[in-house]
């Protein structure tokens, strides 16, 4: 398979907030931009002592109009101290990649994108960071004739991330866009600069008091905590889950199954290299067509799931379980029939989760960025075609 990646040169790097820079990237062989979707993020070869790592970022610019890409990145190194993991591929950015540097890059990729055929008003709910898919979103809804409404949660003004570049494009709507930006702990500046409009954090109450009912289509991408709050909220509103599409900065894991969970991390990968810490999971809002839930009927060592012509058996494991209800990857057949593979970013990118596969052929949902051998195969975004045998 030829080499996915491309080299980009650096041509500015911006301070946003006290944590958040923004990278504006142009191929070094001169040739146009990729096509992105608005929500879509890049892949960046990140070099390390120990080799070169994957890292992902949104596109937060307007993906129809720039001259460059452009990523917004949060520095995400442990305070003094701490003895966890840096953001290997944050500090990197921040710290030694200066206007000028080259990065290799692979193509935009990833489901969270706004639907541009809609014409349903749009709720758009982020928790820090999680902004940069979705202000994305924004930029190419303000040329839509769309309503809009914005949440933003943050800490303060001095580390939100975009917050003036939010601000002036809701002014620029004239009243289509609405923004509320929502503080947990505002400071001095931020009251007398007016930087915020609640204080404290996205709850049903202030949903209720700002949104007049209608039929929306939300996106939201934030931290693990917040996504959960949030998909609980928008449920209790009466928001049906093939309206709500998601992704995760962070180990991806389904949020309807963390929402009836007590709110945790979900289970990191126990394989996963280190520094592929922000990754990815998208939603198909067509997954979730058939809502269903998943527990195993246990019958000995061998468990069968819904019906359908598709199958897998594990081989280690003794088990086989068959293709349906919402179930789209042999990654989530596997965990469906009670099994724990290793996997990070469930999209095909980072390699965690390959196995060998034994018998039989797959597809891919999403095609990885890179193919695996021969015989072997990438569980998170493959799919039965007829029975498969894996070794797991
Ligand atoms: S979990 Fe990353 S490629 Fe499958």
């Amino acid at each position: 398979m030829a080499d996915a990646f491309r080299r980009f040169r650096v041509i500015a790097k911006v301070r946003e907030s006290e944590v958040v820079t923004s990278f504006h990237l142009t191929p070094v062989d001169g040739g146009p931009l990729w096509q992105a979707l608005p929500g879509q993020y890049l892949t960046l070869r990140v070099p390390t002592a120990q080799g070169t790592v994957l890292k992902t970022y949104s596109l937060s610019g307007d993906v129809q109009r720039d001259e460059a890409h452009r990523i917004s990145v949060k520095r995400a190194c442990a305070p003094d101290g701490v003895e966890v993991p840096d953001g290997i591929g944050s500090c990197w950015l921040h710290d030694q990649v200066e206007e000028g540097a080259e990065i290799d890059i692979a193509p935009p990729r990833g489901g969270f994108v706004l639907d541009q055929e809609s014409t349903r008003p749009v709720l758009l709910l982020a928790g820090g960071i999680g902004i940069t898919p979705l202000l994305a979103m924004a930029k190419v809804l303000a040329r839509a004739k769309r309503r809009v409404w914005i949440f933003h949660a943050s800490e303060n003004g001095d580390v939100q991330a975009l917050g003036p570049e939010l601000k002036a494009l809701a002014e620029r709507a004239e009243g289509r866009i609405a923004l509320h930006v929502v503080h947990r702990a505002p400071n001095e500046n931020d009251r007398v600069g007016g930087r915020f409009d609640s204080e404290g954090v996205i709850d049903k109450n202030l949903l209720q008091s700002q949104l007049p009912l209608d039929d929306y289509e939300v996106y939201m991408c934030g931290p693990t905590a917040f996504m959960v709050a949030m998909y609980r909220i928008l449920t209790e509103l009466g928001i049906h889950e093939n309206r709500i599409a998601y992704e995760f900065f962070g180990a991806a894991t389904p949020l309807y199954k963390l929402a009836v969970q007590p709110v945790s991390a979900p289970r990191a990968a126990s394989r996963a290299p280190k520094a592929i810490a922000a990754l990815v999971n998208l939603t198909d809002p067509e997954a979730w067509a058939v809502s269903e839930t998943h527990e195993p009927t246990a019958d000995g060592d061998r468990q069968e799931m819904a019906v359908s012509g598709d199958s897998v058996h594990f081989s280690k494991s003794g088990i086989t379980a068959t293709m349906g209800g919402d179930v789209r990857t042999l990654l989530e057949m596997a965990e469906d029939a009670g099994l724990e593979p290793d996997f990070s970013c469930r999209s095909g990118i980072c390699n965690t989760c390959r196995c060998t596969l034994v018998e039989g052929e797959v597809s891919y949902v999403e095609e990885p960025l890179e193919t695996p051998p021969a015989g072997q195969v990438l569980i998170c975004c493959a799919r039965p075609k007829g029975r498969v045998v894996l070794d797991l």
